[in-house]
């Protein structure tokens, strides 16, 4: 009652209805314009994009839509005031991928097989379990359909939903080791190797933390059935209480160790996911990347504000920086140890619409990642009970009668749509690319409205 009647367009959330409905109507309208002028509150303190004198025309920008991508979008035939007809059509979008000079490629001197990224938006890491298998098949053939995307698994594993559409996968590794752990819960460099041997999966990423959750996870045995107990490679009916830290590891040389040995048997770019808090942590960390020349092929940096399947309200408010404040801190100390050439830097945290990714590509990201966005391009409401199994959008939950509403083969365009408008949506800024010495952040593309309360140096 309070989202859809009482909460104005800027309030609500983590989203406000504004920004739900500017996810929505991307992913079915594959449109997104407004009338009369912004809702914005422009007294208050935010980011702005500095814009040029004369930008480049369409047919002038860098990219490459030679390939078309045929898609569907919803026309909308009359509205009432409490009524719509709309019918859905076939539409061939342009996909805007990069052109192959600009291709982002994670891990080139270190991998035998280098991952290429022609777009610069892919999924973040979420579930099966966390989402039911028909949110991810949807999600799969939607990001499968736009190319030059990619699909984080999450922690709970590779299922067949996930390789449902092709799309490129990262493979998240958790503590918890799913689908790469033996019987007794080891990690299984049999089960490791057979997954770095899948064609689509083209990179993998340790789980150290995500913003909303520093804890282990936590799945009720009455949850775990054959076919998650298959994919997690756990037994079924279990309750699994997973650690809050990798056994693998447990400091900086460890952890590169292990990254090294993954990186050798896999072939693959092989990355870590982190929450930024403990500056000194993170300095060890990067000077010891430059001393020990190894380190990660990426660096996936999650915002405090991001979401979760589940976690504890203190979590989820109060730990680790918000991407805002993390990224450019992450960008300039890699910059000042000479080392951001060797990395590439992926955002999330709340990173829905082309401004905000515009502005996480500006402050120091190569990739952004989005789950909640996603989320909503595939009929999540909001309704903020992703860890109860009991989602009325039939998104977050295995629950085969709630998720009888959720049409594959209907939302897999609108994620594709979403996907191709965010990518569409901030390349017509044509950001320029930035050299990856040391710079003064006064002088980067951005003209920053500072709140010094919110980033220091
Ligand atoms: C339902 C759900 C499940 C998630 N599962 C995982 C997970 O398995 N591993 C992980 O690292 N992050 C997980 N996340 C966090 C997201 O990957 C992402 O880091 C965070 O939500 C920020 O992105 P967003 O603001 O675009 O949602 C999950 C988030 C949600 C909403």
């Amino acid at each position: 009652m309070r989202q859809y009647l009482f909460d104005g367009d800027n309030e609500g959330k983590p989203f406000s209805r504004k920004e739900f409905q500017d996810v929505v109507k991307a992913g079915k309208y594959k449109e997104r314009l407004i009338g009369f002028g912004s809702l914005k509150d422009f007294e208050a303190e935010g980011f702005y994009i500095r814009n040029t004198l004369f930008p480049k025309l369409t047919d002038e920008m860098k990219v490459d839509n030679a390939e078309k991508i045929k898609t569907r979008v919803y026309k909308i035939d009359g509205e009432g005031l409490f009524t719509r007809k709309e019918h859905s059509e076939e539409k061939l979008a342009d996909p805007y991928y990069l052109q192959d000079d600009d291709a982002v490629v994670i891990g080139e001197h270190t991998c035998r097989y280098p991952f290429r990224v022609k777009g610069q938006v892919g999924q973040s890491a979420m579930s099966y379990g966390a989402l039911g298998e028909k949110a991810i098949q949807a999600m799969s053939k939607g990001l499968g359909l736009a190319g030059g995307t990619w699909m984080n698994s999450g922690e709970g594993g590779l299922s067949e939903h996930h390789l449902a559409g092709n799309p490129d996968i990262m493979m998240q590794i958790g503590p918890d080791l799913f689908g790469v752990r033996k019987p007794n819960g080891e990690f299984s460099w049999e089960e490791f190797k057979k997954k770095s041997e899948m064609p689509q999966v083209k990179a993998f990423e340790i789980k150290l933390a995500q913003g909303a959750k520093t804890r282990g996870g936590h799945v009720e045995g009455e949850k775990v059935n054959e076919e998650i107990a298959k994919i997690r490679l756990v037994e079924v009916g279990k309750t699994i209480n997973s650690p809050n830290r990798f056994y693998e590891f447990s400091d900086v040389p460890s952890l590169f160790d292990w990254i090294e040995e993954l990186r050798s048997v896999g072939g693959k770019p092989v990355g870590i996911k982190i929450v930024v808090g403990d500056m000194d942590a993170l300095e060890n960390m990067i000077s010891y990347m430059k001393e020990s020349e190894k380190g990660p092929d990426f660096i996936t940096v999650d915002g405090g504000e991001g979401g979760t399947g589940a976690t504890y309200q203190e979590l989820a408010d109060t730990v680790g920086l918000p991407i805002n404040s993390a990224l450019p801190v992450v960008d300039e100390m890699l910059r000042q140890y000479g080392i951001r050439d060797r990395v590439k830097l992926i955002a999330s945290g709340k990173l829905i619409t082309p401004d905000k990714i515009a502005i996480a590509l500006a402050m120091g990201a190569d990739l952004v990642n989005i789950a909640r966005g996603m989320m909503i391009s595939v009929g999540c409401i909001m309704a903020q009970v992703c860890h109860t199994n009991t989602c009325p959008a039939g998104v977050a939950t295995t629950d085969k009668k709630l998720q009888d509403g959720l049409v594959v083969d209907e939302k897999m365009y609108r994620v594709a749509n979403y996907i191709i408008h965010c990518v569409k949506d901030f390349t017509i800024w044509q950001p320029q690319p930035v050299s990856t010495a040391p710079r003064n952040l006064n002088g980067s593309t951005l003209s920053i409205k500072m709140n010094s309360d919110v980033y220091r140096r």
